[in-house]
């Protein structure tokens, strides 16, 4: 079975997808990851974020792989390097490149194959796995997703205003939801899930349920 959880940044849905796939014991796929090292490769080997043709070049030979909750590039462990604010802002420029993306999809698909799995991103109800049995989609409004990421980003001693991170994570929201490939929005048939008032085990309690309604529902 196919999971799908999309929805724009710092609505709990990393965690959320984590969580999931680990209660209902499925493989987990952070596609948002694979943007990332795409644009940490880019920044690292002074590409420009616009240049479509180096940016399929380096998209095709990024060679990514996940181990034990561990992002890989060419086997170099890159987990702490593609959550700057750096890469963080170059992997929603890199996004817009059809290249970049149909390049992603078709591994996101590979990686997927026959397996029971939670796939976690912005497309991947929508475009990437059309006919994924359950999908999600969350929200939260964006002063609570700013709260969010500002409390992650002093944890991380990162500390940020709140004004400068809120119109960042706008500008982000506006280019994710306007771009002309894949833009963000819920599938027809996903499950909208507003994870403002609800705590992160909130979340996670109301998925797993509806996850194994699903697989008594498609059977053994
Ligand atoms: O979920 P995230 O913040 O790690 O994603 C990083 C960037 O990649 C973000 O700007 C949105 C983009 N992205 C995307 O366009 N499609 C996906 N399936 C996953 C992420």
């Amino acid at each position: 079975m196919i999971v799908t959880i999309d929805g724009p940044a710092g609505t709990g849905k990393s965690t959320a997808a984590r969580s999931v796939a680990q209660a209902v014991g499925f493989e987990y796929l952070d596609t948002g990851a694979m943007y990332r090292v795409v644009a940490l490769l880019a920044l690292e080997a002074g590409v420009e974020v616009t240049s479509a043709a180096d940016l399929s070049q380096i998209t095709q030979r990024a060679s990514i792989s996940f181990d034990s909750g561990r992002t890989l590039t060419a086997g170099r462990d890159v987990s702490a390097l593609i959550r700057t604010l750096e890469v963080t802002e170059a992997a929603s420029l890199v996004a817009q490149h059809p290249e970049v993306r149909d390049a992603l999809v078709q591994e996101q698909r590979r990686f997927a194959g026959t397996r029971d799995i939670v796939c976690e991103g912005r497309d991947q109800g929508t475009v990437v796995f059309p006919h994924a049995e359950c999908k999600f989609f969350l929200t939260a409004d964006a002063r609570i997703r700013t709260q969010r990421r500002l409390q992650e980003l002093d944890a991380q001693n990162k500390p940020t205003d709140f004004d400068s991170l809120l119109q960042q994570i706008e500008e982000r929201d506006r280019r994710d939801a306007e771009r002309a490939i894949a833009p963000l929005r819920p599938a027809e048939d996903a499950l909208v899930l507003d994870t403002g008032p609800l705590s992160p085990e909130d979340v996670v309690e109301q998925m797993v349920a509806i996850i194994r309604e699903r697989q008594v529902q498609s059977g053994p």
